[in-house]
């Protein structure tokens, strides 16, 4: 068994590394003066088990090219398995058509992906659980759910209601209210006006007098998660709590999130936070 990391995460990768008892494999990555990436693997691995550890994350664009250049260095190596280890898929938002002459983004990774040789991929908290059918080769698809539920379970939370921002994300609030002892669920109407311009229009459920979670896939602008979390307050939840797998963090997440309407906002690293992205009211856990 073989591990390598591309750029995006390294430090979970090395956790990764750590847990297993092994040390990252060699791999050279450079950059040429037009921007175009090099990667060179610096041992054998002839007839390895080889798994590639990059979220595509932003830059997306940069991230995924080096993911399927580490892939096509890894098969002209002669591996025997190449596992794409894809912490965060990027490009999953668009993993249908809403209009026409749209491209599906989602099935195009896809598509690049296993082109580009690999063999199997493990990914996490897809935005969608459909794109694990956009590839033909054996899927892996993990949960950050179960390191978040130990967390809040640890917090000894009473009055739980779980919420779910959008329609969309029912099926994983439903999931996580379940562990947290079949607590009540409740659902943001939200509607978009534009792309990461979230409009939250209507509460269904009771939250008055309770703790709130919020449960998200991802928080990008963190639109979604602020406009829902005073939308909670409105309607009365005493507090509120945000816990989603992927730390996107797009401008201006930071401000949203740190502005004292929410508890605590709980994360995990399958993206890398930067220092200066880190507040108080902040927890990144671990999924290594
Ligand atoms: C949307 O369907 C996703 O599950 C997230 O709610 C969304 O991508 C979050 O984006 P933002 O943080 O920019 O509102």
């Amino acid at each position: 068994l073989r591990l390598f990391s591309g750029s995006a995460n390294v430090p979970l990768a090395q956790e990764v590394a750590r847990y297993l008892g092994i040390d990252l494999g060699p791999m050279v990555r450079k950059r040429f003066a037009d921007g175009e990436l090099y990667v060179q693997i610096q041992e054998s691995i002839r007839g390895c088990d080889v798994y590639l550890i990059q979220p595509t994350c932003g830059p997306v664009n940069d991230r995924l090219m080096e993911l399927l250049i580490m892939i096509d260095a890894c098969r002209r190596a002669s591996a025997r398995q190449i596992t794409a280890v894809i912490p965060y898929y990027g490009y999953a938002r668009a993993d249908r058509k809403t209009a026409g002459r749209e491209s599906i983004t989602a099935k195009l990774v896809a598509n690049l992906i296993t082109e580009a040789g690999a063999g199997r991929i493990l990914a996490m908290d897809l935005h969608s659980a459909q794109i694990q059918g956009y590839f033909d080769i054996p899927f892996d698809h993990v949960y950050g759910s179960p390191v978040l539920l130990d967390y809040l379970a640890s917090k000894q939370l009473t009055d739980i209601v779980v919420v779910s921002p959008d329609v969309g994300g029912v099926a994983r609030a439903r999931a996580f209210a379940k562990k947290l002892g079949d607590a009540p669920l409740a659902i943001i109407d939200k509607r978009r006006q534009a792309h990461n311009v979230a409009e939250v229009m209507n509460l269904i459920g009771d939250v008055s007098g309770k703790t709130a979670v919020l449960v998200d896939d991802m928080i990008d602008t963190a639109g979604t998660i602020s406009e829902g979390a005073r939308l909670l307050r409105r309607e009365g939840a005493r507090q509120v709590y945000a816990c989603a797998t992927h730390a996107v963090f797009s401008p201006p997440a930071i401000e949203r999130l740190s502005s004292g309407v929410l508890e605590e906002v709980i994360v995990t690293n399958t993206i890398p936070v930067l220092e200066e992205n880190r507040f108080k009211q902040l927890t990144v856990l671990s999924v290594a």
